[in-house]
């Protein structure tokens, strides 16, 4: 009996865990919607524009801290790039957690 009280009270912990992780990470379904318009040029999985000689950096599988850090620099125009700037500036912090959930979650 103590055994299943404790392995309970150990998946109860689980879970209330996880659910705080997948809150903090945005929400992937979500993302993936508003991330249909970047993947014209950041293609996953092969991360290539449709012109070849066109470069685009790899964003599926990414961390997802270091999306959101970059899509916040695009945005506030610490990161200078008129493109991204572009992309980034209608975001929310919100669309940006989920986008970034998505893409580190792609394979
Ligand atoms: C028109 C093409 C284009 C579109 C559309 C586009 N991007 Fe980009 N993105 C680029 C290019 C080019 C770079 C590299 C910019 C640089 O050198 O700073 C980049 C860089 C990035 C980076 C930084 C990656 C790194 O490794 O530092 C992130 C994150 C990113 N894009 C996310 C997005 C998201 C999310 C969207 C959609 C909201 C999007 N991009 C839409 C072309 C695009």
């Amino acid at each position: 009996m103590k055994i299943l009280k404790a392995l309970a009270l150990t998946s109860a912990i689980g879970s209330a865990l996880f659910v705080a992780n997948v809150a903090n990470a945005g929400d992937p379904e979500a993302g993936k919607q508003k991330a249909e318009t970047c993947l014209g040029c950041h293609g996953i999985p092969r991360y290539v524009n449709t012109y070849p000689t066109y470069h685009v950096p790899k964003l599926g599988g990414q961390h997802a801290e270091y999306l959101i850090a970059a899509l916040k620099a695009y945005r506030e125009k610490q990161r200078s790039h008129a493109t991204m700037h572009a992309n980034a500036s209608s975001l929310s912090d919100e669309d940006i957690a989920n986008i970034a959930a998505y893409l580190a979650s792609a394979k």
